[in-house]
C-alpha cells in the first residue's frame, strides 16, 4: 500500500498538517511517502496507491501557482483508480474559505477516486488532531478494503 501525500506551504500551517497525517498513517503501518510539490516527479503520481494533497489558498479563494503543474497532471494522467484526499488549512476571514482544497475536490471528483477532504483554520488545534485521524482512517479502511478484493 503506497501513498503520496505532496503538499504546498508557504508559512508552515500545512506543513505541520501534513507532517501529522503522516504520522498517522505510519501509525497504522501504512507505507507513506512525503513530497513538497518540488521534490516530486508528477509522472510518478501512477506508481502511487493513494494520492493526499496538501495546499493553502492564496489570492481570492486560489490553488497556489506552484501546486497548477499538479493539479492538470490529474487532469490529464490516467490516474482514475487513484485513491485521493485534499486537505488544507486557510482563513475562514477570506469570502473563500481553503478555496484551493474546494478547487482541487471539484476536479479530483472527476479524475480519481476521491474519498476525503478536509479544511484546517489557519493552523492545528488539539481539536483537528481528531479530524485528522478520521481523514486517515478512511483511507486506511479503503486500501485494507482494495487488498482484500484481490
Ligand atoms: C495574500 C493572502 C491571501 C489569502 N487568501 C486566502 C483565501 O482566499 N482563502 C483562505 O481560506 N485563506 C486565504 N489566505 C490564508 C492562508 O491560506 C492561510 O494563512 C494558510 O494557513 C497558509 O498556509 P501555509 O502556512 O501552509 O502557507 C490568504 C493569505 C494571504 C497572505
Amino acid at each position: 500500500m503506497k501513498v503520496a501525500i505532496v503538499y504546498s506551504s508557504k508559512t508552515g500551517n500545512t506543513e505541520e498538517v501534513v507532517h501529522l497525517i503522516r504520522k498517522l498513517f505510519l501509525k497504522e503501518r501504512i507505507d507513506v511517502t512525503l513530497y513538497r510539490i518540488a521534490e516530486l516527479q508528477i509522472k510518478d503520481l501512477i506508481n502511487y496507491e493513494a494520492v493526499v494533497i496538501g495546499t493553502y489558498t492564496w489570492g481570492n479563494g486560489e490553488i497556489p501557482q506552484e501546486m497548477m503543474e499538479l493539479y492538470r497532471a490529474f487532469e490529464t494522467l490516467n490516474v482514475k483508480r487513484i485513491l485521493t484526499g485534499v486537505v488544507g488549512t486557510g482563513d475562514s476571514g477570506y469570502p473563500k474559505f481553503c478555496g484551493a482544497v474546494d478547487e482541487f475536490r471539484d476536479m479530483l471528483y472527476v479524475h480519481t477516486k476521491l474519498i476525503a477532504t478536509l479544511k484546517i483554520e489557519v493552523n492545528l488545534q488539539m481539536y483537528d488532531i481528531d479530524r485528522c485521524l478520521k481523514f486517515v482512517s478512511v483511507f486506511r479502511d479503503r486500501l485494507n478494503q482494495r487488498q482484500t478484493i484481490r
